[in-house]
């Protein structure tokens, strides 16, 4: 009720309680109630006796109210569901994936206060930045399962150069950089039998408008910092579910080259002297590509190996 009680004041004119209460069939009372929780989630509405309400501004929180709108995705965002402070989106996430919920649904939090990285680090969430978890159902063999976060790096890269015109570089497997700070990491939890992932969560953290913790200073940026201006995170948030609904639809329709190769273009990896650690230690090579399961393939000193997961650090510049 409260998005189509903002559709009749989007055009910023005054409008009556009554007119209002008639064209969407609820009482008066219900109407001014409904205003008052939208005035609590923070927009600015005027109220003028005799002449009715009139909608000042919106605020930039990435509320279902103003994400929905217009979005126009046929999967992702089928769901939105907004919280000011949660433990973790992903942890509601997988909550809801193992309740089915319809495919897109995406989990958004002004606040977390158990904000999770990869191999069990903290995520430090704090407020103005953009947290959220989407649910899906990607019906791929585990071993593919890298696509479906390679597929979201490159949604989200492609969304930050749109909405803060500034093109962040992907790293290997996840993270977005921009002038080697990170800008984004992206923690893709899945749920799989042997044959096929049944769900996948995938978490989205963005620094945008949010203070960086000055102990992450050295390794860690905002767009908020790198533009010099605050960035919308409503236009943000909409980009990236549309972009997402393009390229996971293209995932979907096996487009897995296609995925891969856009993935290349916004990563600076080929080539690149790394050195890796992974569960069975450390290797040092060159990268040669990455393979169609998203697995890095790196020349080393015995030969060439094929890695799966791990955290890579760049030993040239
Ligand atoms: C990483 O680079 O280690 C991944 C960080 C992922 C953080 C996001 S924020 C939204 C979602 N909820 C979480 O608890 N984590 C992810």
């Amino acid at each position: 009720m409260r998005e189509r009680i903002l559709e009749i004041l989007r055009d910023g004119s005054f409008v009556s309680g009554e007119a209002i209460a008639e064209e969407l069939g609820i009482s008066r009372t219900a109407v001014w109630k409904h205003i008052h929780s939208l005035k609590d989630l923070g927009y600015e509405i005027e109220s003028i006796r005799n002449r009715g309400y009139r909608l000042v501004s919106s605020p930039d929180i990435p509320i279902a109210e103003e994400i929905t709108r217009e979005l126009g995705t046929e999967i992702i965002g089928s769901e939105i569901e907004f919280f000011p402070t949660i433990d973790s989106t992903n942890i509601s996430g997988k909550e809801k994936a193992r309740s089915r919920v319809s495919e897109g649904s995406v989990i958004v939090s002004e606040v977390q206060t158990r904000g999770r990285g990869r191999k069990q680090r903290t995520w430090s969430s704090p407020k103005g930045g953009l947290w959220f978890s989407i649910v899906l159902y990607p019906e791929i063999p585990p071993e593919r399962g890298m696509l479906v976060t390679m597929m979201a790096s490159i949604s989200v890269a492609e969304a930050v150069e749109e909405v803060a015109g500034i093109r962040p570089v992907i790293k290997w497997p996840n993270d977005l950089l921009v002038k080697g700070k990170k800008l984004c990491g992206i923690l893709t939890e899945i749920d799989a039998e042997i044959d096929r992932i049944d769900s996948s969560v995938i978490g989205i953290g963005i620094n945008v408008n949010n203070d960086i913790e000055p102990e992450l200073m050295q390794t860690a940026t905002s767009l908020k910092i790198e533009t010099g201006t605050k960035i919308s995170r409503v236009d943000l948030l909409r980009s990236i579910l549309v972009r997402m609904d393009v390229n996971y639809r293209s995932l979907k329709d096996k487009e897995h080259d296609m995925i891969r190769s856009r993935w290349m273009d916004r990563s600076n990896i080929r080539g690149r002297k790394i050195r890796h650690t992974g569960e069975r230690g450390i290797n040092i090579g060159k990268v040669i590509d990455i393979d169609g399961s998203g697995c890095l393939i790196i020349e080393t000193e015995v030969g060439r190996e094929r890695i799966v997961s791990g955290d890579v650090e760049y030993l040239d510049s």
